[in-house]
């Protein structure tokens, strides 16, 4: 039987489906409770026990407990484990990520732990390796695990923490009410629960931060779509009185590293709105219980020390389920534990790609004179492209006419304007004119959808449309030059140099995705010119 876990990477949450990680969560389980016991002969059914399977640790940023865990994971499983020196490799001399880890691959090492600034990284490594693989005849390509991708997310963390929540609420799956405090607009494990608490059926969060340190709109957006019930408080204070505290508080560290002069110089007191202080301690109810992925501030702990000898000390327990949660994923990840895994694999997030996204409507034996009769004289032959930016501003159609222009390099005699839709007189739309220009090639037209979703492109001979087309907005935008993600810690943004191809995947209306940082864009937000 195939083992769908076998080199697997993870590079969001969502990579593994629902079942996948429940089923971790029962391995881990079984393995807290052999650990406790000491039962070797069952613990040695979770090894790997192969000192030629390599397993590579790469962070490029610092870390204690996610990396130590993962070594003391794989000192369990006694693989061959080594850790890239990172301040003094090659990618200082500007390699490439895929030529450093290419390179790494090609000495045999077959899973990856990696944490870096660059958000998306092993999204796009896991697409390098396997054609590395390919080309190399490798017997598996290799897997590529998420230890921090800047302020996206933060999987293994993710799944510690839902096997943590799971076990207080004695592995019930019903409901969760946990509060999200502190830095959530930098803190990238608390992005992976935009999609990680679904594991619950029912699920209400509140957000406790100031503005400057809010959760961003798409992880709010994504917790509605999952369905979650959400409320928004801008300090502990404001969260105290509100009366309604949750039974869980997930606190989180000011990523100060993160942050730019201006919210540097108000540290303080952004600070104080998210420091729990001794005078909260007898407001919030009996058997509530706090995590935090740590590290805490030496000085300006979120969570005060004279509360680690209290029972809302939920953090310990948590922090050393990180060891067990990371020997299974190894485990699995390795193919020696998982070929009885018959639940729901994971699914893909993103629209099919076979949607039909351009439309040739009938034509009407119409003359050009009647359809087209504003402005300079009707074209004999050539191009009408219609209806762009409907019920739009006359601003933003005229911005996004040169747009289209430029990217299609429209830029034969002709004309365009704006006018107002026949149907629904109050609404403008853009035209663009181009005698004698023939009818554009399937790319251009792909291109044409991505730009302009909602137009009409009319081919025009001899005074008549001869043939009509509606374009709709199409479910992935890639391939093109000039497209790029917006955000400049992408591994896919052209300031990383890392000739990474952008990609999008449509969310709904107009809204899309980068494949690599998953940050949102309306279409028009993913042209560069
Ligand atoms: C977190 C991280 O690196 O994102 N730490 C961790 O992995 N345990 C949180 C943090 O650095 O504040």
């Amino acid at each position: 039987m195939s083992n769908p876990f076998r080199g697997r990477s993870l590079a969001v949450i969502d990579d593994f489906s629902l079942d996948e990680r429940l089923y971790l969560f029962e391995k881990a389980r079984e393995l807290k409770k052999h650990i406790t016991s000491n039962n070797k002969t069952e613990l040695e059914k979770f090894r790997i026990n192969d000192s030629d399977f390599g397993v590579y640790e790469v962070f490029i940023e610092d870390s204690t407990r996610t990396k130590e865990s993962f070594k003391n994971a794989a000192e369990f499983h006694r693989v061959k484990l080594s850790s890239l020196e990172t301040s003094h490799s090659s990618i200082n001399k500007n390699e490439s990520f895929a030529d450093t880890f290419n390179t790494l691959c090609g000495y045999d090492n077959l899973v990856f732990i990696v944490r870096s600034k660059q958000e998306g990284l092993c999204r796009w490594l896991e697409e390098n390796g396997k054609l590395y693989a390919q080309r190399n005849r490798m017997k598996q390509p290799p897997a590529f695990i998420n230890a921090g991708d800047g302020k996206h997310e933060h999987p293994t963390q993710e799944l510690l923490d839902e096997f943590t929540f799971l076990e207080r609420n004695n592995w019930s799956r019903e409901y969760i009410h946990i509060a999200l405090v502190g830095d959530l607009y930098h803190g990238r494990t608390v992005h992976s629960k935009a999609d990680g608490l679904s594991i619950f059926r029912s699920v209400k969060v509140d957000l406790v931060a100031p503005k400057e340190l809010a959760m961003p709109d798409n992880y709010i957006d994504r917790m509605r779509e999952n369905g979650f019930d959400i409320s928004l408080f801008d300090s502990i204070d404001s969260y105290m009185e509100s009366g309604k505290t949750a039974p869980m508080w997930y606190f989180t560290r000011p990523q100060l590293e993160r942050m730019g002069d201006d919210i540097l110089k108000r540290q303080d007191e952004l600070r104080r709105k998210i420091i729990f202080r001794q005078e909260f301690l007898e407001k919030i109810p009996e058997g509530t219980i706090f995590y935090h992925p740590l590290p805490r501030h030496k000085l300006y702990p979120t969570i005060p020390t004279f509360l680690d000898t209290t029972p809302l000390n939920g953090w310990e327990e948590q922090s050393a389920n990180g060891k067990v949660i990371r020997i299974i994923l190894l485990s699995l990840i390795a193919g020696i534990m998982g070929s009885g895994f018959s639940g729901e694999r994971r699914g893909g997030r993103a629209a099919g790609e076979s949607e039909n996204f351009i439309e040739e409507l009938p034509v009407k034996d119409y003359l050009v004179t009647k359809d087209y009769a504003e402005g300079v004289k009707p074209i004999s032959n050539g191009l009408v492209i219609d209806h762009i930016c409907r019920g739009e501003s006359e601003k933003d159609i005229r911005e996004h006419l040169a747009r289209i222009i430029r990217v299609l390099e429209l830029y034969g005699k002709g004309g365009e304007w704006i006018s107002s839709s026949r149907s629904q007189p109050e609404k403008m739309k853009g035209i663009i004119f181009r005698p004698g220009q023939t009818e554009p090639g399937s790319k251009k037209m792909k291109q044409l959808a991505a730009l302009a979703p909602g137009c009409t492109v009319n081919i025009v001979k001899d005074r008549k449309v001869v043939k009509k087309l509606k374009l709709r907005m199409p479910p992935k935008i890639y391939n093109f030059p000039n497209i790029s993600c917006r955000n400049p810690d992408c591994i896919s943004h052209t300031s990383q140099g890392e000739n990474v191809p952008a990609e999008f995947d449509r969310i709904t209306g107009d809204k899309f995705r980068c494949k690599y940082c998953e940050k949102t864009h309306t279409f028009k937000e993913i042209w560069i010119q």
